[in-house]
């Protein structure tokens, strides 16, 4: 895994976040994988990637996600990027789901911590993970062998998934946005859109955009090209523009942002008139 030397992260934090990380637990799991299997079965030879994801360094590692030790090496190091506790984290978003849903697709679900925990707040349902990079798929297949959890991994583009219209009760993002410019960030909600059925929910997860606001020397350290637009946009925003209603927004420990919406029934001819247009109407 080339790493650059020069930046923040490798300059300052990596050295104290390499005190924290199990290496020979990372080892292990690098050398319990068949990285060749698992990469050949999860890759779709006919995608292309984008360059806003294949020519970034995220987190200061050349190559980005789609190297084996940027996948090997990302739970360790995410383990410590949601404080207080991971797990709560991911399931507070979780709680914020009001259904009960049957088809869950998890977009940038990475090596699939989110998916799992899914899964196994919804056993009856199907649920899928997609993402952009077969190393983080191949973790992701790993992990759900191992807690015998059948999920489906989907290598693809959020933006523009093939799936059909109308098909998922939930879509879920968490910790893609900051890592995607504003306007795929956009692309992706409307997707999301038209992925759900009607009543249908979308749930992101993601770093608090209030507070990164206001910490901008962090957003620098970590590495991430895209988070600064990120921090100064609106999620909420964003749903609203893409035709979600009941868009709800509320941070956790500070840091991290749930939102929460939902796909509305079709609006009618006569809801889209204004207030004048059907005064007009109706005196005509
Ligand atoms: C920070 S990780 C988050 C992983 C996981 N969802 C989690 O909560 O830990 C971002 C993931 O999004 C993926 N990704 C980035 N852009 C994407 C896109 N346009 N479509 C699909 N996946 C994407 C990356 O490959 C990476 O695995």
């Amino acid at each position: 895994m080339p790493v650059r030397k020069d930046t923040l992260f490798e300059q300052y934090l990596a050295p104290i976040a390499r005190l924290f990380i199990d290496e020979k637990e990372m080892k292990r799991l690098h050398d319990s994988i068949d990285w060749k299997a698992g990469c050949d079965r999860l890759t779709d030879p006919n995608l292309s990637y984008p360059s806003y994801y294949k020519d970034q360094n995220f987190h200061g590692i050349e190559g980005g996600y789609l190297t084996i030790g940027a996948a090997t090496s990302y739970d360790p190091i995410t383990q410590y990027a949601l404080p207080p506790n991971e797990t709560w984290v991911r399931q507070a978003a979780i709680d914020a789901i009001q259904g009960v849903p049957s088809r869950i697709l998890d977009l940038g679900c990475g090596t699939g911590s989110t998916t799992l925990m899914l899964k196994q707040a919804f056993p009856t349902a199907e649920v899928i993970g997609l993402d952009l990079s077969p190393y983080m798929l191949t973790i992701a297949d790993y992990k759900a062998k191992q807690a015998n959890l059948d999920i489906q991994w989907r290598h693809g583009k959020a933006e523009s998934t093939n799936f059909a219209e109308g098909s998922f009760d939930l879509v879920t993002a968490s910790l893609l946005f900051h890592e995607t410019p504003t306007q795929i960030s956009k692309r992706i909600l409307q997707e999301c859109f038209r992925l759900l059925r009607t009543g249908g929910e979308v749930l992101i997860l993601d770093g608090s955009q209030k507070t990164l606001r206001q910490t901008e020397w962090l957003t620098q350290i970590f590495e991430e090209p895209y988070i600064q637009d990120f921090a100064n946009d609106s999620i909420e925003a964003w749903m609203g523009a893409a035709g979600f209603e009941a868009v709800q927004s509320h941070d956790f420990w500070l840091i991290h942002q749930i939102t929460h919406g939902v796909k509305p029934l079709p609006h009618t001819e006569s809801e889209n008139f204004s207030d004048v247009e059907q005064s007009a109407w109706a005196i005509a």
